[in-house]
């Protein structure tokens, strides 16, 4: 398995794969939202704004992580890890554990210094992620799934609590995403 960071001469094959993935998990209409929606994030975010980290196995990409830009009121540096997927035959392997470790290494070599995410708590937290309360961070729409609002700090300091408003990239301000 090879790991790296994404290149936009991987457009499709990330689309493809998040297409497969999500249609199989979720069904073919959620597989079509979620690749019209990586495919935006792709098309609309400044590069500086946008890392993602793909993993290959036989020089075919198996798994995709996106980290975009997260602007929280403290001033430091964020980003928001969304959306993760592994390719269906290669699920339950450790494949998407080593990947998000990846662009966890990857991240500190940028000085970042706080993560997000918004998922499956039991999930990330083998990742390091911990449940947040929107009283230390707020997210940026309404939550519908208030316990899956997660975060880490990447430079050993504890996230302090920040009052004001969060912005998250263009493509994920989409209320039906949060
Ligand atoms: C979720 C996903 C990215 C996990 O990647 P993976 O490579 O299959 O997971 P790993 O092998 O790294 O981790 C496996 C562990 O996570 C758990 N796990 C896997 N998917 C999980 C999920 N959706 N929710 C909770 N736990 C999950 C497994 O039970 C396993 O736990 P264990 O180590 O205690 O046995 C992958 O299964 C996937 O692409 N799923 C479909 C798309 C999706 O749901 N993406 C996440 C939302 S953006």
């Amino acid at each position: 398995m090879k790991l790296s960071l994404f290149h936009q001469s991987a457009f499709q094959p990330v689309v493809e794969l998040f297409k497969s993935v999500f249609s199989a998990s979720e069904g073919e209409v959620e597989g079509d939202v979620i690749a019209d929606f990586v495919a935006n994030l792709m098309v609309t975010t400044d590069p500086q704004d946008l890392i993602g980290c793909v993993v290959e196995e036989n020089e075919k990409i198996i798994g995709c992580i996106f980290f975009s830009r997260f602007t929280v009121p403290s001033g430091q540096t964020a980003f928001i890890l969304s959306p993760v997927a592994v390719s269906t035959a290669m699920q339950g392997l450790g494949v998407g554990q080593q990947l998000i470790r990846f662009g966890l290494e990857y991240l500190k070599t940028q000085q970042v210094d706080l993560v997000f995410t918004y998922g499956d708590p039991n999930y990330y937290a083998k990742t390091g992620f911990t449940p947040i309360n929107e009283t230390l961070v707020k997210a940026p729409f309404p939550l519908s799934q208030p316990i899956g609002w997660l975060a880490q700090s990447l430079d050993g300091k504890a996230i302090q609590p920040m009052s004001g408003e969060t912005q998250c990239v263009q493509a994920l301000c989409d209320p039906s995403l949060w």
